[in-house]
């Protein structure tokens, strides 16, 4: 399986559905060359429509762009997992991903429409995670994703599918920043080949919204740190700049979300300069264990993963 990925990703769960097709292709033309979306968005048509728009009016081939989409926890029935992904390619206008996700280890109950929406009455379900695992193989048997992966999953987790996988998994992508680092969950995929990549790698600065499906937690704002400000100062970067390079220098891909253009640039300029190990040390006391995200509906799934690293 092809596991090269581009080491940025451009976010697009909190773009703003007005901005969408503007910075998808705003992002296409700085040079973004991997785009992450999700069945849950609700933007896959919007990219697909920008996508295949951009591939026509210009050189950029298909082959060129990394797609990552996930499938929704709605889905995670072995027979369900292809008729979503079918769905998703629908939506993309695609024949096939580059790389499909599952969203989490957590399974709700299956919906019967693609446009029903979860709900914070959704029912839990629990789904086996080695049937959606073999499921997810077949898609890439049947070459509609050229590779897969999990993401928000522990090392329990992905130690219970790796046992029986054909096809291991690519990637787990998990919150991961200064603050949460998931420094024993890299060490673990390190030792499987996985690539571990970080979804609010600036630490959601500016996101507030709590929801009834979601929390958010430490109001801390990363960019504004003094520490990060500090260290940016001192390298003449900005701080969203230093606390993305400090993951890619971890080895860790990244998934940073923004529809403002000076932001986007600098968000891809992070491979021209390196941090010393002096200050990947200052980074590392910033550590304080607190994840930004938990998503509370699923507090009394079975595969509720937040207790295990
Ligand atoms: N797999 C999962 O379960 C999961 C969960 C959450 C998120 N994700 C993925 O991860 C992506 C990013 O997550 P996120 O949006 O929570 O967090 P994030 O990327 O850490 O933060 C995004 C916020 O930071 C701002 N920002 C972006 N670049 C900046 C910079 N260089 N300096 C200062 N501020 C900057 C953005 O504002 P502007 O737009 O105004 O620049 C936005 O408010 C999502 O879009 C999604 O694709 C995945």
């Amino acid at each position: 399986m092809d596991i090269r990925i581009p080491q940025v990703a451009l976010g697009t769960s909190r773009i703003s559905p007005e901005k969408l097709e503007v910075t998808i292709k705003r992002a296409l033309e700085m040079g973004y060359r991997h785009i992450d979306t999700a069945f849950l968005y609700g933007n896959e048509e919007a990219i697909g429509t920008t996508l295949q728009e951009y591939l026509k009016s210009t050189t950029l081939s298909r082959q060129e762009v990394h797609i990552t989409t996930k499938l929704s926890p709605t889905y995670m029935k072995g027979s369900a997992v292809g008729p979503a992904l079918d769905e998703s390619l629908r939506r993309l206008k695609l024949d096939y991903v580059d790389l499909f996700l599952i969203h989490t280890p957590c399974a709700l109950k299956e919906m019967d429409t693609y446009t029903e929406e979860i709900t914070q009455s959704t029912e839990l379900m629990s789904v086996d995670l080695r049937e959606t695992w073999k499921a997810m193989e077949d898609t890439v048997y049947k070459g509609k994703a050229h590779s897969i992966g999990v993401s928000n999953f522990n090392t329990k987790q992905l130690d219970y599918i790796c046992e029986v996988a054909r096809i291991p998994p690519a990637v787990n992508q998990v919150e991961a920043h200064v603050r949460f680092p998931q420094k024993k969950l890299q060490e673990f995929c390190k030792s499987r080949n996985i690539q571990l990549q970080a979804f609010s790698p600036l630490g959601s600065p500016f996101f507030t919204g709590t929801t009834d499906i979601n929390r958010v937690q430490s109001s801390d704002n990363l960019v504004e740190h003094p520490v990060i400000m500090e260290i940016a100062e001192k390298y003449k970067r900005t701080p969203g700049q230093i606390l993305l390079r400090n993951l890619v220098q971890r080895g860790i891909a990244v998934v940073p979300k923004s529809e403002n253009p000076q932001r986007m640039k600098e968000n891809l300029q992070i491979f021209c300069f390196s941090l010393s190990d002096a200050d990947m040390n200052k980074m590392d006391e910033l550590d304080n264990g607190i994840r930004r995200f938990v998503f509370l509906w699923y507090k009394n799934h079975p595969q509720y993963h937040y207790d295990v690293c």
